[in-house]
């Protein structure tokens, strides 16, 4: 019998992250640091606004689009909290950012296309543009300055085929961001080779110190922002499967054919939840995400003062949930760092390469767990750093 899967689908690999924790599934002695995704429950006020949903019935499709509701407030929601203009009508309701990160690449980019990727970055960036055809192009970023792209780094990867850029800040797996005076540096770039940025904001509410700053809320990149976001991550609303795409006209109504041909709307009661979670926090300065926001913080400095103790360089992060220690003073790849602690320690963190080749020498350990789970690995990370002086 042939091989029905096309090439494409045949050369795709495995997320990085996956592989790595099936190498932990059904060892129970392990500590994972491994999972993206936090550890709180959905705020009691948004599963209730799901709940009564599903109550008064409400089990049907939405327009594709979404409940023009939803819209609004995500349009007032971006507006109030990162100065980012965006009409109702140029808002799509997705299913999680992964959905929208899918749509986007694949109008955009034709075969041959070139996009470039900050290496490293969330996974599913690079497959996706290599399912529509084109080529994801690495800049490599580095912790001497905070995983940040400087206008220098966009120029020496920029050739005539380049497209977009995807811009991942607050980023996973880093914890870097870009502040408002590094985006301005990088814009005049953006305009002299005419490309299109897809923004993913998806931890835009989770930044420590320095508010984020939303490269849609630049005027001179008018036009030519698509911005991505989501629940999952701020409102603690992973299995809801919610999240949004914003962007010019043009782009959301082709993005709109493909969405209603694939997915047809995000579930109802999910939009439900996501409005209640924007009309509370619009009402009590979101003060749930405030309160997760805080624990993340306790969590993050905990975590790189003791990643300074056990002598593992590491950049402190800015946002997001993770923090990523260079681990070549060991001697070792993250790779082999990772596979050693699984093994001799029960510790499970992710190796940096799953997020792109310069993430060779690092590994990233989630701090979306109890202040207690850390603890306890922070203790056995230790112990086999020790063990190998
Ligand atoms: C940077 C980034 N973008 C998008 C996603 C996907 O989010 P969602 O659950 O909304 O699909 C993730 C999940 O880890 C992420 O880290």
């Amino acid at each position: 019998m042939r091989n029905f899967v096309n090439k494409k689908a045949q050369s795709l690999a495995p997320s990085g992250i996956r592989k790595f924790f099936d190498l932990a599934q059904g060892r129970d002695d392990v500590i994972s640091l491994g999972v993206g995704e936090p550890d709180f429950i959905t705020p009691w006020e948004i599963r209730n606004a799901g709940i009564s949903a599903i109550k008064k019935g409400y089990t049907q499709y939405t327009s594709n689009k979404g409940l023009v509701e939803l819209r609004r407030e995500i349009s007032k929601y971006l507006l109030q909290r990162f100065n980012a203009k965006y009409d109702k009508d140029d808002i799509i309701i997705t299913l999680g950012a992964s959905e929208a990160i899918d749509l986007v690449l694949r109008v955009v980019v034709e075969e041959g296309d070139q996009v470039l990727v900050p290496d490293p970055s969330y996974v599913s960036y690079k497959p996706c543009i290599e399912l529509s055809g084109g080529e994801a192009v690495s800049v490599p970023c580095s912790g001497e300055n905070g995983f940040k792209l400087t206008p220098e780094m966009l120029e020496s990867v920029i050739t005539e085929k380049t497209k977009a850029i995807i811009f991942p800040y607050p980023n996973n797996p880093t914890g870097g961001i870009m502040e408002r005076e590094y985006i301005q540096k990088i814009i005049p770039v953006i305009l002299k080779h005419d490309l299109l940025v897809i923004a993913d904001e998806i931890y835009a509410e989770l930044t420590y110190g320095e508010e984020h700053c939303s490269i849609a809320s630049f005027s001179e990149l008018a036009g030519r922002v698509v911005l991505i976001s989501g629940f999952s991550k701020s409102f603690a609303m992973t299995g809801w499967r919610i999240g949004y795409v914003c962007a010019p006209s043009e782009i959301t109504g082709a993005m709109l054919k493909v969405h209603q041909y694939t997915a047809i709307c995000a579930p109802i009661f999910s939009q439900y939840a996501a409005l209640e979670g924007l009309l509370c926090g619009a009402e009590n300065g979101y003060s749930s995400v405030g309160e997760m926001k805080e624990e993340y913080d306790r969590r993050r400095r905990f975590m790189f003062n003791a990643f300074s103790r056990i002598g593992l360089s590491c950049f402190e992060p800015k946002g997001s949930f993770y923090i990523f220690p260079c681990v070549k003073s060991t001697g070792m790849t993250g790779e082999e760092f990772a596979s050693r602690l699984l093994k001799e320690k029960g510790v499970a963190v992710v190796p940096g390469v799953a997020f792109g080749e310069f993430g060779r020498d690092y590994i990233r350990c989630s701090y979306a767990y109890s202040l207690d789970n850390l603890t306890k690995a922070v203790a056995k990370i230790e112990e086999f750093v020790k063990g190998l002086k």
